[in-house]
């Protein structure tokens, strides 16, 4: 049996009649199947001959029941009953099909019924559909479900073209719409829609296509079983929360990219502030080359500058100190050697020392027998003057196995370094003093006395001693939340992240990629993790990059970095990467661990959320101290 398509004149809304009802078919455009008017005609029959034309009929029922009216027989609305005979599996489809219809019933929007499915590979399917002016449900990135036996399939919009290549403002417009196949929502027990990552079976050509419910988009994106924690909205649909899963964001990393300008800071921020708010036992350290976060954590951070910067030169690694010392310039080889042992025999003198001052502390009774068993990385004091007495010491032996004018070069470049007002952070107050305890509890808030958050102001310290710091500071970051066994979790946020850890060997300074890079691997076992913020992800470590399992990608206009994020974002999120270069500012690609489905979202306004600027910090956070006394014997190795 045969039928004829119908549809009125906005085109969007068909269905079929049976030809040899007289009266109408003589309404019915044969060109293009539009029914060209209402009429009192005495006889319609309606009727499918198949699955899918009986869920057209169901459909667009209100367009029938519309154009029934129109010509005043609308009592005669009335389905043929199918001349297909039933078997068992046809019994069955047909429940499902009463169950869609009674849903689709429901909620009968016939508006929401927008094409049909034309073609189909294993990711990617096309609509044929009509498309008049003003309507939004077809932009690209925007959510359609098909229509699937019991189940609606989800895609995503990812091109939109009409078929002739023009454009009418008046009529419909035959188009094609590519849509990337991304999951399936089935109705639970109770009714309410779950969503399912993957696609289990396909449907056939002629499925139908809706614009998404607002219930069906709401199951897309949040998380079954547990609440997440809300950052902002859909840029799809402003009624529905974007969240995130913030035990997933903080242990997995996560890296915000994104060009100058829109918004990664304030995004950071928020991000950190809702973290804080349900982590208790969270701490953030925040190294902040342009000091601008300060301002987002009123209350809530220890800020630290080159003023207040406490690291002595001691508790950097060789490495480290080596960097600073050489000015990030290549060493001779000699001269490297030189410094090694120099520090090396100046930390068993101290050592000596102290143990011969029996009584004084636990700490300073370790006895110290061989100069030789101290290595130059342990991080226990020495004093910069025994340093330089040594290498004095050196340059007056006739026999030297160093070459007097490198030993002179150290010597010149570590009393300078020990006048520099720049460096009193490291050669300065608590230079011999034994006081790791006190250093560590300030910069990594133990106890947190309310402020959780550290801000390391970078701007105000000199070029060349950054990477260093950085180095020290995310090492012992992850040393201590190594020792602290589950009770201590850090997020170490790396403002500017390609400064410190860049894709060139050339640029980048090894010892500070090796601790950040540390934390990317193994710090999730220990509480220790990384937030990566940066405009440049093509100049980043992508080892680093890779261990992010979270990422919020901003407007990005450079090729190179769009390949980056795609290459991260994989099949899934591939469409909705597309239009990176194009989004508003503020606006956010969300993927991976932390979010129920890749989304595109908008950042909640923080200027106006004044409670966000005192994230609930419970009192629960100091309950849990953390022994300082017996961390630092352990970060000095004498555990
Ligand atoms: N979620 C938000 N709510 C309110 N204002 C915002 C939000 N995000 C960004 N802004 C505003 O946009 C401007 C730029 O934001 P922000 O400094 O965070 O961008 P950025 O990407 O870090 O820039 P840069 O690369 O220069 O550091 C700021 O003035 C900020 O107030
Ligand atoms: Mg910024």
């Amino acid at each position: 049996m045969s039928f004829v398509r119908l549809r009125d004149r906005d085109g969007d809304r068909r269905g079929f009649f049976r030809p040899g009802c007289p009266n109408v078919s003589k309404r019915i455009d044969a060109s293009n199947g539009f029914f060209t008017g209402a009429d009192a005609s005495s006889t319609l029959s309606i009727c499918a001959s198949d699955r899918s034309d009986m869920h057209s009929f169901r459909t667009d029922s209100q367009f029938f029941r519309d154009a029934l009216e129109r010509i005043g027989k609308a009592e005669d609305l009335r389905p043929v009953p199918s001349p297909v005979p039933m078997g068992p599996e046809r019994r069955e489809t047909d429940q499902i099909d009463r169950k869609e219809a009674l849903s689709d019933h429901r909620e009968l929007q016939p508006a929401r019924v927008i094409g049909r499915l034309v073609a189909l590979n294993g990711t990617q399917g096309v609509i044929s559909c009509p498309l008049t002016a003003g309507e939004g449900d077809w932009s690209v990135g925007h959510l359609i479900t098909i229509v699937h036996r019991a189940s609606r399939l989800v895609g995503a919009v990812c091109e939109v073209a009409t078929d002739d290549g023009r454009w009418s403002e008046s009529a419909s417009n035959a188009a094609r719409v590519t849509i990337e196949l991304n999951g399936e929502i089935i109705d639970g027990p109770d009714g309410a829609p779950l969503f399912h990552r993957g696609v289990r079976s396909f449907p056939s050509l002629g499925a139908l296509a809706h614009r998404i419910r607002s219930d069906d988009l709401r199951a897309v994106y949040t998380f079954r079983g547990q609440r997440g924690v809300e950052i902002g909205r859909l840029s799809q649909n402003e009624d529905i929360p974007a969240e995130i899963d913030v035990g997933e964001l903080i242990r997995r990393h996560f890296s915000v990219l994104g060009s100058t300008g829109v918004g990664k800071t304030t995004s950071v921020s928020l991000l950190l502030k809702k973290s804080l708010a349900t982590r208790p036992k969270l701490r953030v350290i925040i190294f902040d080359p342009h000091n601008e976060y300060t301002a987002h954590f009123p209350g809530l951070a220890q800020i630290v500058d080159s003023e207040s910067l406490e690291l002595p030169f001691w508790m950097f690694k060789f490495d480290e100190l080596a960097d600073v010392v050489f000015s990030s310039r290549q060493p001779h080889p000699d001269e490297r050697d030189a410094l090694y042992e120099v520090i090396r025999i100046a930390r068993a003198k101290y050592q000596a020392e102290l143990s011969s001052l029996a009584g004084t502390s636990a700490v300073r009774r370790q006895p110290i027998a061989e100069g030789s068993s101290v290595t130059s990385d342990a991080p226990t004091p020495y004093r910069i003057i025994d340093v330089i007495a040594i290498i004095e010491e050196w340059l007056g032996m006739l026999d030297q196995r160093f070459p007097r004018s490198d030993l002179r070069a150290l010597r010149h470049r570590l009393e300078g370094l020990n006048r520099d007002p720049r460096y009193r952070f490291m050669f300065g107050r608590l230079v011999v003093e034994d006081d790791i305890a006190k250093v560590i509890s300030r910069l990594f808030r133990i106890p947190t006395r309310g402020l959780p958050v550290t801000i390391v102001r970078l701007a105000g310290l000199p070029n060349e001693v950054t990477n260093s710091v950085v180095s020290v500071l995310a090492r012992l970051a992850f040393e201590i939340a190594f020792w602290c066994s589950g009770t201590y979790e850090i997020n170490v946020l790396c403002e500017e992240a390609h400064r410190y850890i860049s894709s060139s060997s050339g640029q980048a300074f090894g010892p500070a990629r090796l601790a950040i890079g540390r934390i990317a691997k193994e710090g999730r076992k220990y509480g220790a993790s990384l937030g990566v913020v940066t405009q440049r992800p093509s100049e980043l470590d992508p080892t680093v990059l890779s261990q992010c399992s979270t990422m919020f990608a901003m407007r990005l206009a450079n090729e190179l970095d769009k390949a980056i994020i795609r290459a991260a974002a994989g099949v899934s999120a591939s469409s909705t990467i597309a239009f990176l270069s194009s989004i508003a500012d503020r606006e956010a690609i969300a993927f991976g661990e932390a979010i129920a489905t890749p989304m595109r979202m908008k950042f909640a306004d923080i200027s106006v959320r004044a409670e966000d600027r005192q994230a609930h910090i419970s009192g629960e956070r100091d309950s849990d101290p953390i022994d300082l006394k017996k961390l630092s014997a352990q970060l000095r190795g004498e555990a």
